[in-house]
């Protein structure tokens, strides 16, 4: 049975990416790592695991359908047939989005709908709830929106800050998201 390919987008730190990456019995093949920060760490840690790169930058472009024309082209060049977004700061549009609908995944540390947005764990903590969480969704033209894929609680407790809250969440995220990955690409192999 070939293993499906799939590519990762990642903006930041990418400890997402290194957890799938470590991730034992992968049902998938990640042939792609897509980068819209040259100086991000995750770049370093896609030459690490020998992931092939595109990395860009978005004032090279003359707008979001030109560089999304050239993301698409590579994601073909590489027959990508999944993409999961890991800390991808940038909402998508229809060039890309027409491509891959319904094979677009992300992680987001908030129990959506609660909390969409920038700092998700900020705003949970401001806001002084007993408990937040992540959640993993298709991703459509907006901001945090789309279906519902899995979702794990995270309780906040006193004694927690911000830093600590932090690091409760993306342990569940690091388990949370490479179970998921697998459990999908496993539904859906013909
Ligand atoms: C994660 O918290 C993810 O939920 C959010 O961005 C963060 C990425 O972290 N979308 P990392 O780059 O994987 O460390």
């Amino acid at each position: 049975m070939s293993k499906q390919r799939i590519a990762i987008f990642a903006s930041g730190t990418g400890s997402n990416y290194e957890a799938i990456m470590e991730t034992k019995d992968l049902p998938c093949e990640v042939v792609l790592l897509v980068c819209d920060q040259p100086d991000a760490h995750v770049i370093e840690k896609a030459n690490k695991y020998g992931t092939p790169t595109f990395v860009f930058n978005v004032a090279d472009y003359e707008n979001r359908a030109a560089y999304e024309k050239e993301i698409v082209e590579q994601l073909k060049k590489a027959n990508v047939e999944w993409i999961f977004f890991a800390g991808y700061m940038r909402l998508i549009g229809p060039t890309l989005l027409n491509e891959y609908e319904g094979s677009i995944v992300n992680i987001h540390p908030s129990l959506l709908p609660k909390f969409p947005g920038l700092d998700a764990i900020g705003q949970a903590f401001k806001a002084g709830v007993n408990e937040t969480g992540v959640t993993i969704h298709y991703v459509d033209a907006g901001m945090d929106t789309g279906p519902i894929i899995a979702q794990e609680t995270v309780p906040i407790t006193t004694e927690d800050t911000l830093v600590t809250l932090k690091e409760k969440i993306q342990a569940v995220e690091h388990k949370l998201y490479p179970h998921t990955i697998c459990q999908l690409l496993k539904k859906h192999h013909d």
